[in-house]
Order: C-alpha cells, then sequence, then structure tokens
C-alpha cells in the first residue's frame, strides 16, 4: 500500500514522501504571502532545511528564517520570535522541525498580535478565551520528528523560565491551517531520538486509552496508534532509512496527538517537571517513567489493557502487556530508571508536588496526589516495578 494520502481530519494533512514539495501550494491555502519559517538551531543546518528556502525563493516566497529556539522551549525564545515576525512584516507561520520548533512556531503565529503574557493563556479552564483570536496567525506545519504531534494539535508547551514549569498554552485556532507529514524529512534523526520521540508518541495514545472518561473516537485511534508503534518504532529505530516504518511512526504521532484530546495522566504529570527542571528530553523522559505508571494504575486500567494487548497480538493480559513495554524500552535504548535520564533524587519532593499540579494529572485513571507521585517517581528511580 502507498503511505500517502490527503487527510482533512483533524486538520488538511498532505502525508506522504516527497511532499514538503507542495509548501508553496500549502502556504496559500493557508492565506500565507510571507512566512517566517521557525525552527531550532540543529534543524536550521540541516541540508533539507535549506533545501526548502531554496525552494520558496524559487517560487518567488520571500520568507526569512528564526531559529533562537532550544529544545523543551522558553518563554523568552517566544519572545524572540515575535519580534522576528514583527519586524520582517510576516503574516504567517511555517513551524519546521521536532516539537520544539512545532510549538515555538504555533506560539509565535499566536503570541504576535496578543497584549496579554504569554502565562494568561495557560490551558485552564476556559482562559483561552483571553485571546484576540481574529489576531492568531496562520500556521504551516511541517515536523522532522514522530513523536509530539503537535503538527495536529491545538497547543503547544512552554517553559516558564521564573517559575521552572512546563506549561502547556492552548487555543483552538493555534491548529496549523495545513499540515504537512513528510516521513522522509523524519530520516536523519539519531537512534535515540527516534526512540524518545516515538515512546511520546506511544505515551500520548496509551495515557489517551487509559483516560478515565467517555470518548470513544478517542479511544479508537489511540488503539491502532499503539499497534503502529508495536510494529514500527524498533523497526525506524534500528534503521533510521526504513521509510515505510518512519511513516507508519509518523502517523502514530499525529493519532497520538489527535487522541489527547481526552486526556494525558501520569507519564506526562511526571515528565513535565523532570523536562523542565534538568531539560531532559519529553519522550525519554516518558519512556522511562512508562511503565512504572502502568503498575500504578493497574487495578484501575487492567480490564481496558487485556483488549489492548489482545488488539496488538500479545497475549491478552496486562503482564504480557508489560512485558513487551520493558522489552521495546530495552531494544530502542530506553534507560530503566531516572538515572540514564541525570535525574536522582535531590529534587523528589519538589517534583511530586509540581506532578499533581501539572493540567494532565486529571485525566490519569488513579487519582494523583504528591504521595503517589513520589511513589512513583522513586520506584523510577530505583527502578523497581
Ligand atoms: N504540542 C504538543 O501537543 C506537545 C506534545 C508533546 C510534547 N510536546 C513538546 O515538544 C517538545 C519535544 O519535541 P520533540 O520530541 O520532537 O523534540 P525536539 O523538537 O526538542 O527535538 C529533539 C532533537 O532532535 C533534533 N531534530 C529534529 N528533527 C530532526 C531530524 N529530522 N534529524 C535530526 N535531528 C532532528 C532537534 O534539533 C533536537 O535536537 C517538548 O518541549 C515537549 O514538551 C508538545
Ligand atoms: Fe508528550
Amino acid at each position: 500500500m502507498q503511505l500517502r494520502g490527503n487527510w482533512n481530519f483533524p486538520t488538511t494533512v498532505r502525508f506522504g514522501n516527497g511532499r514538503i514539495g507542495e509548501l508553496p501550494e500549502a502556504l496559500k491555502a493557508a492565506g500565507i504571502a510571507r512566512p517566517l519559517l521557525v525552527t531550532d538551531p540543529t534543524v536550521a543546518k540541516m541540508a533539507m532545511t535549506a533545501g526548502v528556502l531554496d525552494k520558496l525563493k524559487a517560487a518567488g516566497i520571500a520568507a526569512a528564517m528564526f531559529s533562537d529556539v532550544q529544545p523543551n522551549p522558553v518563554g523568552a525564545n517566544v519572545k524572540a520570535g515575535v519580534a522576528a515576525f514583527k519586524g520582517g512584516g510576516h503574516d504567517g507561520v511555517i513551524a519546521f522541525g521536532g516539537g520544539s520548533a512545532l510549538d515555538a512556531g504555533k506560539l509565535v503565529a499566536f503570541m504576535h498580535g496578543q497584549t496579554r503574557p504569554i502565562w494568561d493563556f495557560e490551558d485552564v479552564g476556559d482562559w483561552w478565551t483571553r485571546a484576540d483570536a481574529a489576531k492568531i496567525a496562520p500556521v504551516v506545519a511541517v515536523p522532522t520528528t514522530a513523536g509530539t504531534g503537535s503538527e495536529v494539535g491545538r497547543a503547544a508547551v512552554v517553559t516558564n523560565e521564573a517559575t521552572h514549569t512546563k506549561k502547556i498554552i492552548f487555543h483552538p485556532a493555534m491548529m496549523p491551517k495545513v499540515t504537512i507529514c513528510d516521513p522522509e524529512l523524519t530520516v536523519g534523526m539519531p537512534p535515540i531520538v527516534t526512540a524518545g520521540t516515538g515512546m511520546d508518541a506511544f505515551a500520548h495514545c496509551l495515557e489517551a486509552y487509559c483516560g478515565p472518561f467517555y470518548h470513544p473516537l478517542a479511544d479508537g485511534i489511540a488503539v491502532e496508534g499503539v499497534r503502529l508503534v508495536k510494529e514500527n518504532l524498533a523497526r525506524a529505530t534500528a534503521n533510521g532509512g526504513d521509510l515505510e516504518a518512519r511513516a507508519h511512526m509518523m502517523a502514530a504521532a499525529a493519532m497520538g496527538a489527535t487522541a489527547f484530546q481526552k486526556a494525558l495522566g501520569a507519564i506526562h504529570a511526571l515528565s513535565h517537571p523532570v523536562g523542565a527542571l534538568y531539560n531532559t528530553h519529553h519522550g525519554l523522559t516518558n519512556a522511562v517513567f512508562m511503565p512504572y505508571v502502568l503498575v500504578f494504575n493497574r487495578a484501575a486500567i487492567e480490564e481496558k489493557i487485556v483488549r489492548l494487548a489482545a488488539y496488538i497480538g500479545l497475549s491478552p493480559s496486562f503482564d504480557a502487556f508489560l512485558d513487551w513495554v520493558l522489552a521495546l524500552r530495552r531494544a530502542i535504548g530506553v534507560p530503566h530508571t531516572l538515572a540514564g535520564l541525570k535525574v536522582d533524587g535531590r529534587d523528589a519532593e519538589r517534583i511530586a508536588r509540581m506532578a499533581p499540579e501539572d493540567p494532565t494529572a486529571g485525566g490519569n485513571p488513579v487519582p494523583l496526589d504528591a504521595a503517589a507521585a513520589r511513589s512513583i517517581f522513586d520506584a523510577a528511580l530505583a527502578g523497581v516495578l
């Protein structure tokens, strides 16, 4: 089967190898004439990025690049991007890169016309209604990792450097107008980035599926996303040039972000403070926490996990699922304990207090208070399941 398609859900998606060549048309469809391409310094230096800028030039599109975006972007990155957007007279953003660049790009497009500070738009209640929706610039999103699914999401994650907290900024109009999912753009990812980002997609599907809310649409997307991860993540990690595995992982990433409209949970609630304090890779941090959270949630999710295990071709039991998660982690080089992320116990108490306050905590199937978060953190520190 050719892994190619034009989808109009959850936004307009042009999916398939080589489709980055359609960027000029995508910009036109999004109503963008003078785009600012937002990326990170590593992707900025890659040949594929120069190729994209050359193509835009050849198509007569005056684009500029902004690349002052760090992994786990901070508020100052968005501020600098907004200055570049305004200074260059841009009318839209090409968000190009991994989740960090995609989120920063989406936030530049969102914030350029707002008067309130970015933290006023955190994903809390109806805070998003505080934004002037008429002043949100359009975005064309182009992922170069396969994990966050930010290319099909209405939220962006940014660290508040004053409080060392990762904040989720939400607005329905932050959804990219057009997304180009070109699996060829992901072949340059080193194995550990492939593994970490892929485990983020997995964590999104898993936590969405396990969330305690009624949302069968999300559940259906999530279970197929987990199946794609099972069939393809180890392949893509072992052989970065396996374009079939790359394509399926790119689809799984978009599916994870679509499904997590339902819920995320303790994996993300713990990963966010750890990422904010230690600047660890988000997906890899999720991957470390995953089995400990599965065990912590076991009583509430066992029945669901048995069904999921059967669907993805494992023997229908919680233990078979857990064993597979552990084997996958080993196969793709995910550390078993937090020490592998250079995280020790010195901030355990602080992280345990921060986790229940993360907006994702409310989606965990077992209530997550500080004591519960501490017990999961300690288990991940000691490597005890
Ligand atoms: N918006 C959302 O819904 C959402 C969901 C989950 C995570 N996030 C956020 O996304 C960020 C993580 O994104 P990520 O996991 O994609 O990592 P990332 O964007 O930080 O990228 C990781 C590394 O890979 C490099 N890279 C990117 N594409 C590459 C390629 N094709 N070849 C070689 N190297 C490449 C980057 O330069 C970077 O060094 C975190 O800030 C996280 O909190 C957002
Ligand atoms: Fe995530």
